[in-house]
């Protein structure tokens, strides 16, 4: 085996039995053999007090976790499985600054991004937090001066768009935040979000604008990114069609990244650049300088709610008994379902239109944090890892895939989001809309049995088809309203789920190394697909032939 001469840490100790041979873990897979076909249907006839028990409020969300395939001793076990795997021990060493990261030798501290100025967070003996909120203090100048029409472009016109570039970490909180925000974003600017290097992105998102009156943020951690800086020229050109001289560029150009030596080399002015540090992972970044075209959306005030709920769910992760603590009992029944009952997925299903972004925004959150299959000390899981996330708005995905969910072969535990309040009231729309989620939600645990189908009068041979045996698990997650104190900790919540599991199943959450190879083999490729002889690819024979088929087509 080779070891990492970084695997010192305080969590150390706590992961040196390997998941398997964890005593609550042996325990939990016992126990999986009695509880496997109980039904949530007796689980709730003979506990009155169920739901009650298994509930619980934090930073302004409330969790009914009682429809999950469990009882008071599965839940016991499985906060004995944290405790084994040193979850606490691995919690407080993010918050202490250590270099938790193993693989990158970095620390994790998503958390200082929204500390409240007087917090203090270490990083190598420094308190970071006046920092992050000197870059604040920039942004929220910026902001304004945009807002207000004082920041000018190249023709002395007010900038009415702003079109943010970046990808990954770099996109999908900005765009997914403007999304679930818009309620409180200003309607006579416009924000776009450009990803893809397929250039019908970029095309379609300039699609209409002045270039006189548009901003562009390019975000990217390491400002090397392919996508982001081919997009990055091409809205460079763009502009320069209009303003000629590249001097101009300075009033439309604004960047978010690490690197101040290629945002120079660029041509952005230092000066509109806001920096953030290796210390926030491209997944973990929203609350840093890469939330800049949220603020612009939304202004600095309502931006310091959005920290002030991500805050309030981290001072719980932080300080609630594992028995009260949000996340760690979301987590822990992810893996309940993931490693027990062999669940490959988890539905996030909102209810609250403004929400649509937030299951792509999880996919990266969860799957590039826990999509791993080798130890933090470099042996390969001999288990299953992170599970993987899906999802659509309800109620639309209703009268999709919730067939599946309710009659299929596969056991998908489920995350409902609503709220008890709209920022749209119309007629009854929104009792309507969370009537939908508790009826779904009660559907999928108790079904309908066969003799109830019969009862109604159902010919027997149709009896099987319409029967639902129920017995699947979720999560219903309530808040008052979308404010963007809930979307912060709704956020959070999921962070810290996702560390609690990863803690557990002993990998590193913050590296990525998964993505590497595609990009070094993209870029090879991308050279061969311009050469002019037809000589010299060494690669398979199945993308060898492609190769030279997209070359013949192209040519
Ligand atoms: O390819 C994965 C990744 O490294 C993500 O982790 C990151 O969020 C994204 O690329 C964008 O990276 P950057 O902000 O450096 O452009």
């Amino acid at each position: 085996m080779v070891v990492n001469k970084n695997l010192k840490t305080a969590a150390d100790g706590d992961t040196k039995i390997a998941l398997p041979r964890r005593s609550a873990w042996q325990a939990l897979t016992r126990h999986h053999e009695t509880l496997r076909t109980r039904q949530l249907r007796d689980l709730f006839a003979g506990d009155a007090g169920r739901a009650e028990r298994f509930q619980l409020e934090a930073a302004g969300l409330f969790l009914d976790y009682s429809k999950h395939r469990m009882t008071d001793e599965t839940m016991t076990l499985l906060f004995d499985l944290a405790r084994q795997s040193g979850v606490e021990a691995r919690r407080d060493a993010m918050f202490a600054g250590e270099r938790i990261n193993l693989t990158e030798n970095r620390s994790v501290l998503h958390v200082a991004l929204r500390a409240a100025p007087t917090d203090t967070y270490m990083v190598d003996g420094q308190n970071v937090v006046p920092e992050v909120h000197q870059v604040l203090k920039r942004m929220a100048t910026l902001a304004n001066s945009i807002r207000l029409g004082q920041w000018r472009g190249y023709t002395g016109e007010p900038i009415r768009n702003v079109i943010n570039i970046g990808i990954g970490g770099s996109d999908l909180g900005p765009v997914m935040a403007y999304e679930a925000l818009r309620h409180y974003s200003r309607r006579d600017m416009t924000f776009r979000f450009v990803s893809n290097i397929d250039g019908t992105d970029f095309t379609e998102a300039v699609h209409g604008l002045v270039p006189a009156q548009t901003l562009f943020i390019v975000s990217s951690k390491t400002f090397t990114t392919l996508e982001t800086m081919t997009n990055a020229h091409s809205a460079r050109d763009w502009l320069l069609r209009s303003a000629k001289d590249p001097a101009h560029t300075a009033r439309h150009f604004v960047a978010v990244s690490t690197n101040a030596g290629a945002v120079r080399e660029f041509g952005i002015d230092p000066a509109n650049m806001f920096g953030f540090w290796d210390w926030v992972g491209g997944r973990y970044s929203m609350d840093s300088a890469i939330g800049l075209s949220t603020m612009l959306a939304v202004g600095p005030d309502n931006f310091a709610r959005l920290l002030a709920g991500f805050r309030a769910m981290d001072q719980h992760f932080r300080t609630a008994p594992l028995e009260k603590n949000m996340p760690v009992i979301m987590g822990l029944l992810a893996v309940w379902y993931n490693n027990f009952f062999g669940s490959q997925t988890v539905a996030v299903l909102p209810y609250d239109q403004y929400l649509k972004r937030f299951p792509a925004y999880l996919q990266q959150l969860t799957m590039e944090s826990n999509g791993k299959s080798i130890t933090l000390d470099g042996t390969p899981v001999d288990y299953q890892t992170g599970p993987i996330f899906w999802g659509e708005p309800g109620t639309n995905g209703q009268h999709s895939f919730y067939q599946l969910l309710h009659q299929g072969t596969k056991l998908v535990p489920c995350d409902f989001i609503g709220f008890s309040r709209s920022l749209n009231p119309l007629g009854n729309h929104h009792d309507l809309l969370m009537a939908n989620i508790f009826a779904q939600a009660e559907a999928l645990a108790f079904g309908k049995t066969a003799a109830e189908v019969k009862a109604e009068g159902t010919p027997d041979w149709l009896v099987p088809h319409r029967t639902f045996a129920g017995n699947r698990p979720s999560n219903v997650i309530l808040a008052e309203v979308l404010t963007p104190e809930v979307l912060g900790a709704l956020v959070a919540l999921y962070e810290h789920s996702v560390f609690t599991q990863g803690a557990i199943f002993s990998i590193d959450s913050f590296d990525q190394w998964g993505v590497e190879l595609g990009k070094v083999l993209a870029k090879r490729i991308g050279s061969e697909l311009s050469a002019a002889t037809d000589s010299g690819l060494t690669h398979d024979v199945s993308t060898n032939a492609l190769i030279r088929r997209y070359r013949r087509a192209r040519a």
